[in-house]
This record gives structure tokens, sequence and C-alpha cells, in this order.
């Protein structure tokens, strides 16, 4: 009796073993196939969503190379500090040399003057055009008087109504003042809509042409400069050659980053005891992106934000 029901187990355990078996290694290897395939899928979508920037540029771009890879950025500090342009810059030249290293440096050694203007622009320009915002405010006699600069770097100048108000200001004191005026010359896309006067020349607004055009009938060319490029490359190039303002005023790119950016740089070449101030400190732009910046500097600075009519004047405190 014992042994009939022995055997009996045994018969089962054996059918058992035969229908469990293969169940097991099929789930097995469901189990295997659904797991490899949400690790992969995973991986392969937080490496095509994540804008994650490749941590420095001596890294190769993964692109490149193959598989893909991915970095851990997550241990990049995120501070302020990151945000800071920290380049040191070449000591400063004596004003006397500010002009000659410009035109070395920018325009093969010869005066961009000579010869203006060229006869296929000529037609196109009015013999003056100025148009600014606030360019003839107090802020810039006060402080052409309190600060008697002999080197200013204008970040910003379009047609030029600043700079030529700055120059007659200078004139009028006697000063020797050079004015470099940071500029691409371009305005915005679609600037030409409120400016319907001004000739596109094959796609150029001809904006540095009417500029030079109103600083000569403003008979300012041997103080004024054009410097026509981003601001950004001109204020490190300028960083480079040790060329400093005694007085700065930033007035181009009106949104948080440009601003931020162009302070920054501007501060680097500014000579000791010189100001450095700028306009629109009360536009909407990007929601108050100059008043942001301006503010964001001073304090990581220690400085005040005096202000003077619309524009901002950085101050000691
Ligand atoms: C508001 S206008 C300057 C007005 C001038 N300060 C005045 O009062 O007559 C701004 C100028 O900044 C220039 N600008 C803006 N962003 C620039 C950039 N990133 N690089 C060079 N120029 C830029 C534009 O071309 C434009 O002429």
């Amino acid at each position: 009796m014992k042994d009939k029901f022995h055997r009996r187990t045994a018969t089962v355990a054996t059918v058992l073993a035969s229908i469990v078996k293969p169940a097991a290694y099929l789930v097995i290897l469901l189990l295997t196939y659904a797991l490899g395939y949400l690790s992969s899928s995973r991986s392969t979508s937080s490496f095509s969503s994540s804008l994650s920037p490749l941590p420095n540029s001596d890294i190769t771009p993964s692109y490149y190379s193959s598989p893909p890879q991915l970095f851990q950025v997550t241990d990049t500090p995120t501070h302020l500090d990151q945000f800071r342009i920290k380049t040191r810059c070449s000591p400063p030249i004596p004003h006397r040399q500010v002009r000659l290293t410009i035109l070395q440096n920018v325009f093969n050694g010869k005066s961009p003057y000579i010869g203006f203007p060229p006869p296929h622009v000529a037609q196109l320009l009015h013999p003056k055009k100025i148009k600014g915002w606030g360019s003839n405010g107090a802020v810039f006699e006060n402080l052409v008087r309190q600060v008697k600069p002999r080197t200013i770097i204008e970040v910003g100048s379009f047609l030029g109504a600043s700079a030529t108000h700055m120059a007659e200001l200078t004139r009028q004191l006697g000063l020797q003042t050079q004015i470099l005026c940071v500029d691409d010359f371009r305005g915005w896309p679609g600037f030409l809509d409120r400016f319907k006067d001004l000739s596109m020349i094959n796609g150029d607004v001809s904006l540095l042409y009417q500029f030079m055009q109103n600083v000569v009938a403003m008979n300012a060319s041997g103080s004024v400069i054009p410097l026509p490029f981003s601001t950004g490359s001109v204020l490190d190039s300028l960083c480079e050659w040790g060329v400093y303002g005694d007085l700065i005023e930033v007035d181009a790119g009106h949104d948080f980053n440009s601003a931020w950016s162009d302070i920054n740089r501007a501060y680097r070449i500014l000579r000791p005891g010189g100001v450095l101030f700028g306009h629109d400190y009360f536009t909407s732009a990007d929601n108050r992106g100059v008043r942001r910046a301006v503010n964001l500097f001073a304090q990581l600075n220690g400085f005040k934000v005096k202000v003077d009519g619309q524009h901002w004047i950085l101050v000691s405190s």
C-alpha cells in the first residue's frame, strides 16, 4: 500500500516537472526580455531628451564617437560665479596710443574715414540722419564734466546720436577724447520697418555708413571710431589690447543675457576711477532684463545703482 502510494506520487511529480520546467523557462525568458527592453528604452530616452551640455570642450562630442556617451553633470557648480567673465586683461595702454592701436588692429592702420563715402554708397546716404533714444540726456554732460574722460567706450551706438553728443561735450571742455563705438551696425531684425528711409544694400542695412556719415557731418571723425563687430568680440579684444575706458556706456542688447554679458565684459576694461553706466533701466524688454542685470551686478560687486533720467550709473557704496 505504501509502495503503491510512493509510486503514484513519483509519477505525479514526473508529470508535473515535465509541465512546469518548460513553463518556468518561458517565464524566465519573458522576464529577461522585458527587463532588457525597459532598461534600454530608459537610457535611450534620457539621452535624446536631456539637453545636458558637455562638461568641458576637450571631450569629443558624442556624435563623433560610438556608442553615445552620457556625462554626469550633477556635480557642476551652479552658483552665479559660473556666469561671470574672469579673464584678466592686459595692462592699460596710455590714452595717446588708443586711436593708433584701434586703427592698427581693426583697420589695417588706415582711418576708415579716408575716401569716405565710397561712390556706390554716397547716393544712398542722408547728409545727416541722427535718431536716438534719450541720447542727449543730462547724464552725458554730468558724467563728462565729472570724469573728464580721455577714452569713452560706447557699447551700442546705432546712428551715433549719443556718441556725437559726447564728442561735442568733450570738445567744449577742451578734452582730447577718443570715443570708441562698439556696434555691429545691423540694428535688429526688422528695424528698417521703423527706419524706412535707410537703404538696404544686398541685405546690408547700411547703418555703419550712415553712422559714419553722421560723424563726418558733425565734424567728429577725429574722435569717434566705429568698431563694427559684436559687443562680446570687441570688448574681449579691447581687454586683450589693454584699451580701457574712463567712461563706458552700455546700450546694446536689452535682454538680460546680453546686458549681463556686456556689463561684465565692460567692467573689466573700466579704468580705476572710471564710471560704468547705461541706458534703459526702465524698459520692459525681457521682463526688465537690463535692470535685472544691472541690479545683480551691483549686488555681487558691492555697488549702488544711481538713476539719472532713463540711465543707470554704478557708484561705489
Ligand atoms: C538702442 S541702440 C543704441 C542707441 C545709441 N546708444 C543712441 O543713444 O543713439 C542699440 C544698438 O546696439 C546694437 N547691438 C545690439 N546688440 C548688439 C550686439 N550683440 N553686438 C553689437 N551690436 C549690438 C544695435 O545694432 C543697435 O545699433
